[in-house]
């Protein structure tokens, strides 16, 4: 299939022999004066054994793209034979995959910058697809203008398969964890059927006030934990399914050992999912795995900026963001939804509440970002169909 290039036969077409032997069209490009100045053979020996020596295929087309040369390893890549390419297009080796756009752009580029990088696919004579990592430079005349086209082009397609399998492995890696938070939030909805629907709206109201946050100083590092905020707040009540349904379904007030043993149910959330996080950190080697939000907000999203909160008493900044943002959605929720003890709130009370309670219960931030996104937050509640009882 390869022709060697001793047995080449000289080729009249190639747009190198128009170039007129005057001048050095090194010093033209830019190159120092010195430039190969200490090379052991002459510069056209060195590009004569790169080309045909080089490992990755040269194609030297005309300015109308039409082939003029090709190396070697040109031939092996597209399985044609020297002669088979040369007075063919370029486009000889293409396989109608690429986005033609990606051809505009190269067409733009060796025409204004005179090179252009990227990625191509090919189709080899046998009909077999190849990914080609493409180089391309103009050749320029003495005058400056483009006389021809030289191509340098890698095989990337084992390359390219193993980036597609990575990328194919991370979608099942994202979407089992999705899988898995959403059947451990089963489990709590199990315990408490009333958590369906205000799963669902803590979710949004999360997102909501996750996406506003990231946009503030201080939050930015918010902007790439969206996602995640918006999964892991469905686990804030994992707890509950520890939790006796005497006590989770009970109609009416609580006795103050009821609401103990109701406020326990950070504790059992955050433990099981810290356990878990745990396991998974040590078995990964990571500072944090998909979990490690999620135990905090099971254990956290009941404390208060003021530090008269549970589990814990923690206070202010020391209580995770993730779970400021899920306590504010918690409440806001709960207010909003009607209760045995209760009708639900309208918006407008809610509100005041909220407000009521910034720099107490709630981060001052949050609560910017709920005023914020006010009309948000009503868009969800109008949208969801609250609870009839509970
Ligand atoms: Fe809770
Ligand atoms: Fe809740």
């Amino acid at each position: 299939m390869s022709t060697s290039s001793s047995s080449r036969p000289p080729n009249p077409a190639s747009p190198l022999q128009a170039v007129p032997p005057a001048g050095n069209p090194l010093l033209a490009s830019g190159l120092p004066a010195d430039c190969f100045a200490a090379c052991p053979v002459r510069p056209s020996i060195v590009f004569q054994q790169l080309f045909a020596n080089s490992l990755d295929g040269v194609v030297i087309t005309d300015k109308d793209a039409v082939i003029a040369e090709v190396n070697p390893s040109y031939e092996r890549l597209t399985g044609f034979t020297r002669t088979e390419l040369l007075g063919q297009k370029a486009g000889i080796v293409k396989s109608g995959l690429t986005d033609p756009e990606v051809f505009r752009q190269m067409w733009e580029a060796l025409q204004g910058a005179g090179h252009w990088t990227g990625e191509v696919i090919n189709r080899r004579k046998n009909g077999e697809i190849w990914y080609s990592f493409l180089s391309i430079v103009a050749l320029r005349g003495p005058g400056g203008e483009v006389i021809g086209y030289v191509g340098m082009a890698r095989d990337v397609t084992a390359m390219h398969a193993a980036s597609e399998a990575l990328s194919a492995q991370l979608r099942e890696i994202r979407a089992t964890q999705k899988v898995t938070i959403e059947t451990l939030a089963r489990i709590a909805e199990f315990a408490d059927p009333l958590l369906e629907g205000h799963l669902e709206r803590i979710q949004a109201y999360s997102r909501i006030l996750a996406e506003d946050l990231a946009q503030r100083g201080g939050w930015t590092e918010m902007g790439a934990l969206v996602e995640m905020v918006e999964q892991s707040c469905l686990l804030h009540d994992l707890g509950k399914a520890a939790i006796p349904s005497s006590i989770l379904l009970k109609p009416g007030r609580l006795s103050p050992e009821e609401f103990a043993l109701m406020q326990k149910h950070t504790v059992i959330g955050g433990e099981l999912l810290g356990d878990a996080d745990d396991e998974l950190r040590a078995m990964l080697q990571v500072d944090e795995s998909f979990l490690s939000m999620a135990r905090d907000i099971a254990l956290y999203h009941h404390e208060r900026w003021d530090g008269k909160g549970y589990p814990h008493g923690l206070k202010g900044p020391a209580i995770p963001r993730a779970a400021r943002l899920v306590a504010l959605a918690d409440v806001y929720d709960a207010l909003t939804s009607r209760r045995v003890y209760k009708p639900p709130y309208s918006h407008e009370d809610a509100r005041a509440i909220v407000i009521g309670a910034a720099g107490s219960q709630f981060d001052p931030e949050v609560v910017q970002a709920f005023l914020r996104q006010e009309q948000s937050f009503i868009n969800v509640l109008k949208a969801n169909k609250l609870p009839e009882t509970g």
